[in-house]
């Protein structure tokens, strides 16, 4: 069975046919799903999602973007939400560099006191992390975030900064881009890290591997995200799934 360990199934692009689309997934070998919270409707989604199918967990957090309004109120709802039995970790949180908005010292904060609350109610983190290599590491270990693991998801960075997250114990997230034609670094990236320390993701709606690039991604796609780490690393297809199937039960628990 494959676990997918990022995807936002709550998204309105599955408006018309969730149903289906969860569905054709658990027929494409997809055992377990953490759905991932964005924004705190999004959080509220993800946990009615995980109640509504065994195959669910969810994920509570606010990423970086949406970040701009955060209170501390919110905070005190995620926290509550966290103590949901279905939720396994706060996320996604974390940096994104890439668009000017909201200001870098916002996206800070907010990272920080999100991970501070990981920290007490004991749950791993997922991470987000565009165009701020150098912020996110440090951030991660002045908050001391190893305390709780997680994964560094969507890897866009290269080997040697995957090398310090998986030597503190973190898991790299690894999805579509891997089987791009200019995915080369996130190649290297999974050629040269131990397959105990990768989880496969889709981060669907977005980011579609090859052959179906630009269109809605789905989670019935992992098989293509597994077969390609699996001709990276010179294992078989079944033994890439079973592999990252346990590394996310250990790090989630179920
Ligand atoms: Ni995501």
């Amino acid at each position: 069975m494959i676990y997918e360990t990022h995807t936002h199934f709550d998204d309105k692009a599955f408006d018309e046919d969730r149903e289906d689309a969860i569905k054709a997934a658990i027929a494409a070998g997809v055992g377990r799903f953490v759905n991932v919270g964005a924004s705190m409707d999004g959080c509220i989604r993800s946990v009615e999602l995980a109640h509504k199918y065994e195959e669910f967990s969810a994920a509570v957090g606010v990423h970086p973007e949406d970040c701009k309004d955060l209170t501390e109120a919110d905070m005190d709802r995620l926290e509550e939400m966290a103590a949901d039995e279905k939720v396994v970790a706060i996320g996604e949180i974390g940096l994104d560099y890439y668009w000017d908005e909201p200001e870098r010292d916002i996206q800070k904060k907010w990272f920080a006191r999100q991970i501070r609350l990981a920290r007490k109610v004991g749950l791993p983190i997922i991470v987000h992390s565009r165009d701020a290599a150098e912020d996110t590491l440090s951030i991660i270990k002045n908050e001391n975030a190893a305390e709780v693991g997680g994964i560094i998801h969507c890897f866009s960075y290269p080997t040697e900064v995957a090398r310090q997250y998986v030597d503190m114990g973190f898991y790299i997230g690894i999805g579509g881009v891997v089987t791009f034609k200019n995915g080369r670094k996130l190649k290297e990236v999974a050629a040269n890290i131990p397959i105990e320390s990768i989880v496969v993701e889709t981060d669907s709606p977005y980011m579609a591997p090859v052959p179906h690039r630009g269109k809605r991604n789905s989670s019935q796609y992992l098989p293509f995200i597994i077969e390609e780490i699996a001709k990276i690393k010179g294992m078989a297809p079944a033994e890439v799934e079973s592999v990252t199937y346990d590394n996310a039960v250990r790090l989630f628990g179920k």
